[in-house]
């Protein structure tokens, strides 16, 4: 661009720029309040307006809003280095007919208006006679910030402060005019986004623009109905929020209503089925129908931002960087019980969803990774009331009752979820996709995508065997005999979801025992899973019966105050209702060969899977060669198992554990260099790791976003002589949502930042 009133401070990069003349046609609420932002904020050194009232201008003028007034649209146009235009939108046509030949060379044409289609028209329709040299840059722009308030009077130098604005840029962009219309709308402190013309205004339609024309027709309604200040008297705070918008400047809605039609009417014809398929189920007495739109419709609001994106619903997406201050020492004493099982949680929610009848669950974990599960189910049509303190109703809609979701299944960071989901939606009648976050977006996805491939799937993964897996529908399973290279629960329960819907039987031999709650369930549900040996099978075709579940205390959670207990003298906790099932509780067994004194109590067995107190006292312990048996037993525990053997009396070594390189992080390197980081030596081996009892220091560890390790350098702390920080925590939420509640009610020494 070869403005030379243009100014960039190289000290300050783009920020910092200040243009020498900017001309704001129209001075109303937006123009007003842009023109003085510019002016307060310094971006700007001359602002000009013009306003086709001239009593608006006076008052702008002797406001402050502008620098200077124009008499005529040529007046403001010809010297400016920035043109905003700040009319209706249907007034744009106009307005460019009769300064289209003024502008100077170089300078930048920009708007603010609510849709993007009509003012691109106008521009190519005002320009298409004029010389390319004398054709200003265009880069259109939309302020998504407003009020209720209009004229020059009402303008807010602060309005755009935090809010986004919308930049358009054509074909023909020009990167540099683009950077700064978009360091001008920053400087008065909005986020600037950018996206295509047509998207614009399907998105502004669907967020803005319906609600407008809803909430304009439902008090037009209203007031002449009856005695409606009468039905206003009675308003209560619902119909004054709902409603605010109504009062809109009429005209300026009509105009953006007639000038982005077509997308405005896309939109409201799909309102009106829905609205019409309301109608229905009040009259049919349909409470299964209301309760799916108003439990999703609840569960959208409550995440809204990520669902105007047009996705499928998406988690709270954690982009906080929380940090863990961990004060050296602490004791650990008391009676707890740690949230829920998070296996056992996805399950519940798989198997109730697919069955037929109200499934109801209690102890659900509500964490995000079972809480995207959960909402996946929702986005497939299934009616899912709560979490409600653990407890969830499922209202299933049968083996075959899944319909397709709008848009990709976002996951969050569950690998779980990922692959149990791709052996169950192989099996459908339509097409879905599956991501997640930046974690699970690494982890490999092929394990389950091969043999789900020889079962007569069709999958494509993406870069590297990585999500997003893409899965087609409509093909035809079957079953058929697989023999695990890995000890993997994911890909054995993957493996048995799709042979529900296969032809014939699917068999797994898995190469050491895994985790086997899909085995149970599926059982608990009514559907025979044949166990013989190290092989898994059962026949498709079949059918689930809802069942009640009740999920216990998640021992993987469990683990992180057990180490915590064992490691700490003068500890002694007692741990409630914990999940005790043989294939999980190689903790246990590896703690007690180290030493350390784990009693159990209690124990039943609940909904097929066993339960128990458990209680820890300290104990010294000992550094020990861990079984390879163990490993697939204890799978999730080693992060905080690594902190045992440093608190432990000589060496302790780990082998056969390379899959613990392919978790939510690589967690033999990322322990490794945690533990360094606090001062601790470590010897990393290809499939393990070798610890030799030591002193563990302060310092700074980065968790990789991995919640285990998170956890795991808490622990540590109890055992630390300086303070640890820890970053990137965020995540713990994935697993184990109230772990610093319980944490401190211990008496472990965490503060969250
Ligand atoms: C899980 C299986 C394990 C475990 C994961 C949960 C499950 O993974 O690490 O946290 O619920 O099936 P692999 O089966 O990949 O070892």
């Amino acid at each position: 661009m070869s403005n030379s009133n243009i100014e960039h401070s190289s000290a300050e990069g783009v920020g910092a720029v200040i243009v020498d003349t900017v001309a704001i046609i129209g001075l109303g609420l937006i123009g007003g309040s842009f023109a003085k932002a510019l002016k307060e904020n310094g971006v700007a050194r001359r602002v000009v307006g013009f306003d086709r009232r001239p009593e608006e201008l006076k008052l702008g003028l002797s406001l402050g809003v502008i620098d200077e007034e124009a008499h005529t649209l040529k007046q403001a146009v010809e010297g400016a280095d920035v043109v905003v235009l700040a009319v209706p939108v249907r007034a744009v046509d106009d307005v460019l007919a009769k300064v289209k030949a003024d502008f100077k060379a170089g300078a930048i044409l920009t708007d603010v208006g609510s849709v993007k289609g009509c003012f691109v028209k106008a521009v190519e329709h005002a320009f298409n006679d004029v010389a390319n040299e004398h054709r200003p840059i265009v880069v259109p722009g939309h302020p998504i910030a407003g009020s209720e308030k209009s004229g020059v009077e009402a303008a807010n130098s602060t309005l755009f402060l935090n809010h986004k604005v919308i930049l358009t840029p054509l074909s023909d962009r020009t990167p540099e005019a683009v950077a700064l219309v978009s360091s001008l709308w920053a400087r008065c402190g909005a986020t600037v986004l950018e996206m295509g013309v047509a998207h614009h205004d399907d998105v502004l339609a669907a967020t803005s623009h319906l609600p407008h024309l809803i909430a304009f027709s439902l008090v037009d309604t209203l007031a002449g109905e009856g005695d409606s200040k009468e039905i206003f008297k009675y308003a209560a705070g619902g119909f004054r929020d709902f409603t605010r918008i109504a009062a809109s400047d009429p005209v300026m809605w009509s105009d953006i209503f007639l000038s982005n039609s077509e997308s405005t009417l896309k939109v409201l014809d799909h309102f009106a089925d829905d609205l019409a398929a309301l109608r229905d189920a009040i009259a049919n007495q349909d409470s299964k129908t209301l309760l799916g739109v108003f439990t999703r419709a609840k569960a959208a609001r409550d995440h809204f931002s990520k669902i105007l994106s047009g996705q499928a619903y998406t988690t709270t997406m954690n982009t906080k960087n929380v940090i863990f201050k961990m004060k050296p020492g602490g004791e650990v004493k008391g009676t707890i019980r740690v949230a829920g099982d998070k296996s056992m949680s996805h399950r519940s929610i798989m198997l109730g969803s697919l069955a037929d009848g109200v499934t109801e669950v209690e102890g659900f974990l509500e964490g995000e990774d079972s809480l995207a599960t959960l909402q996946a189910f929702r986005d497939m049509g299934v009616v899912i009331e709560g979490p409600d303190e653990g407890r969830v109703k499922i209202y299933g809609v049968g083996i075959n009752g899944l319909k397709q979701p709008p848009g990709p299944l976002y996951l969050g960071n569950s690998g779980t979820a990922m692959r149990l989901f791709a052996g169950l939606l192989a099996g459908q009648t339509f097409d879905t996709e599956l991501t997640g976050d930046e974690s699970l977006s690494k982890r490999p996805m092929e394990r389950v995508a091969a043999p789900l491939r020889e079962m007569g799937a069709i999958i494509e993964t993406g870069e590297k065997g990585r999500p997003p897996m893409k899965i087609k529908g409509n093909c035809a399973l079957k079953g058929m005999h697989y023999d695990m290279p890995m000890a993997s629960a994911q890909v054995k329960s993957c493996l048995l979801l799709a042979g529900l819907y296969a032809d014939g039987e699917t068999s797994v031999i898995e190469p050491a025992p895994t985790r086997d709650h899909t085995e149970r369930m599926l059982n608990g549900f009514g559907y025979p899973v044949k166990r013989e040996g190290a092989k898994a099978s059962l026949v498709g075709g079949g059918s689930l019966i809802a069942t009640k579940i009740d999920v216990p205390a998640d021992i993987s959670s469990a683990a992180f105050f057990l180490v915590a207990a064992s490691i700490t003298p003068g500890a002694h906790l007692t741990l409630k209702h914990v999940g005790m099932n043989p294939t999980r509780v190689g903790i246990i067994n590896i703690l007690r060969a180290m030493g350390g004194s784990i009693e159990v109590s209690n124990e039943s067995v609940v909904g097929g899977e066993p339960v128990a107190d458990l209680t820890v006292s300290y104990r010294p312990l000992k550094g020990i060669n861990i079984p390879e048996d163990q490993v697939p037993l204890a799978i999730d525990e080693f992060p905080v198992l690594f902190i045992a053997a440093v608190c432990a009396e000589g060496k302790t070594v780990l082998t056969g554990a390379e899959e613990l390189r392919v978790k939510e992080s690589d967690r033999i390197q990322v322990m490794a260099d945690g533990l360094k980081a606090v001062g601790v030596d470590t010897v990393v081996t290809p499939d393990g790791i070798e610890i030799i009892g030591s002193e563990i220091g302060g310092g700074v560890v980065d968790s990789h976003g991995d919640h285990r390790i998170a956890m795991s350098f808490a622990v540590a702390s109890l055992r630390a002589k300086g303070e640890i920080t820890i970053n990137d925590c965020a995540n713990v939420a994935t697993s184990f949502p109230n772990f610093e509640a319980l944490a401190k009610q211990v008496g472990i020494q965490i503060s969250v930042e």
